[in-house]
């Protein structure tokens, strides 16, 4: 009996100092391993005992027994809840920290006066439609009723890659390209990249973008010209601004117009903006030329139809005040974010 009462002291000791796992193991083992183990030991030698005091020893030993198996128990849920928490700690993760700015982007100015100018007319009915940069003569020039040699090719000084390839000098080839896919009627905005051989200023780049716009249909006359342009007008620069129409030249339309609006600076007074005149011009415009219709097989008898081109820089620098047309395209983030 006394035996036993020190294998319960010692393992008391030995169960206070348990700190970890490896320890918990190490005691389990010490005194209940089926092979080794002090209590298991201790168990088998009962048989050595005289026997009178074999059932009182195998009774206390069968208690002690229990209780070391309880308290073992006990503390291995200890430390597995000591090591849960302790791991929940490391991976703990501090919400209050302030998160990392992701940079964002921004459309480019250009972009948005597009995309802006788009919906006016999308919501008038109109489709958007693209062609390609690289353009064949055909479409840029021949088909826009203006022949090889003619003087009207001046006007626009024009980059060629082949002598029948180019860059596209403006966006009414892709009126000639919309025509000879859909049949009348034709309600087309066509916007897009441009190029000519314009030295730089301020208001010229050898890029920049234009709309284009193009209605066909049978009846269509000048007062749908104006009436359109004007609503369109009044919506991208406000309702207060006045609309005028000069007589103007292009080799496509007959007849044709120049389109201005009273300057948006000066409210039509006279200032630098405007050269002191209160005008502004703002895009070329005119009724489709008979011989456009010939080139893409509608019938000039029976259709009718206008068409205009914008710069949209230009546009673009009236609305915003930019005095000078290189800033859209050195990509300065202090003048683009102005636009966010
Ligand atoms: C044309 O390009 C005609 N295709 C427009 C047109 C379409 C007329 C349909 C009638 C019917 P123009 O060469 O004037 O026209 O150019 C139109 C606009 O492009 C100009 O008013 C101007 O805003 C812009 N533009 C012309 N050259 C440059 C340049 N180098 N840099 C920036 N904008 C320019
Ligand atoms: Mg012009």
């Amino acid at each position: 009996m006394l035996e036993v009462e020190n294998l319960v002291q010692e393992f008391r000791r030995e169960f206070e100092a348990i700190k970890n796992l490896e320890q918990w193991i190490q005691a389990r083992d010490r005194y209940l391993s089926r092979e080794r183990g002090l209590l298991t030991r201790a168990l088998r030698s009962i048989g050595r005992l005289p026997p009178e005091e074999r059932p009182q020893v195998g009774k206390r030993l069968n208690e002690v027994k229990e209780q070391i198996e309880a308290l073992l128990e006990q503390r291995l849920s200890e430390l597995k809840a000591q090591m849960t928490a302790a791991q929940l700690e490391r991976q703990r993760v501090d919400i209050t920290l302030p998160g990392y700015q992701y940079p964002l982007g921004m459309r480019h100015p250009l972009q948005q006066v597009r995309e802006e100018f788009e919906r006016i007319f999308v919501r008038m009915g109109f489709m958007v439609m693209e062609g390609p940069e690289v353009e064949e003569d055909y479409y840029n020039f021949e088909a826009l009723n203006i022949p090889a040699n003619h003087p009207a090719r001046a006007d626009q000084d024009t980059f060629y890659i082949t002598t029948s390839l180019l860059l596209r000098t403006h966006t009414s080839p892709v009126q000639v390209r919309a025509m000879e896919k859909l049949q009348p009627p034709v309600r087309i905005v066509c916007p897009g990249r441009v190029f000519r051989r314009d030295a730089p200023d301020a208001t010229h780049s050898p890029m920049f973008h234009q709309i284009e716009g193009l209605v066909v249909d049978e009846g269509i006359t000048m007062g749908d010209l104006k009436g359109t342009l004007e609503f369109f007008l009044r919506e991208a620069f406000g309702s207060e601004i006045r609309v005028r129409f000069r007589p103007g030249y292009f080799q496509f339309v007959e007849p044709g117009a120049e389109v201005d609006i009273s300057c948006i600076f000066c409210g039509g007074n006279a200032c630098r903006m405007c050269k002191q005149s209160g005008w502004i011009e703002i895009l070329g415009a005119g009724m489709v030329h008979p011989n456009v219709f010939r080139f893409v097989k509608y019938d000039p008898n029976k259709y009718t139809g206008f068409a205009w081109g914008m710069g949209i820089e230009r546009v673009a620098q009236l609305k915003y005040g930019i005095d000078d047309i290189r800033l859209f395209f050195e990509n300065d983030l202090r003048f683009l974010r102005q636009f966010n």
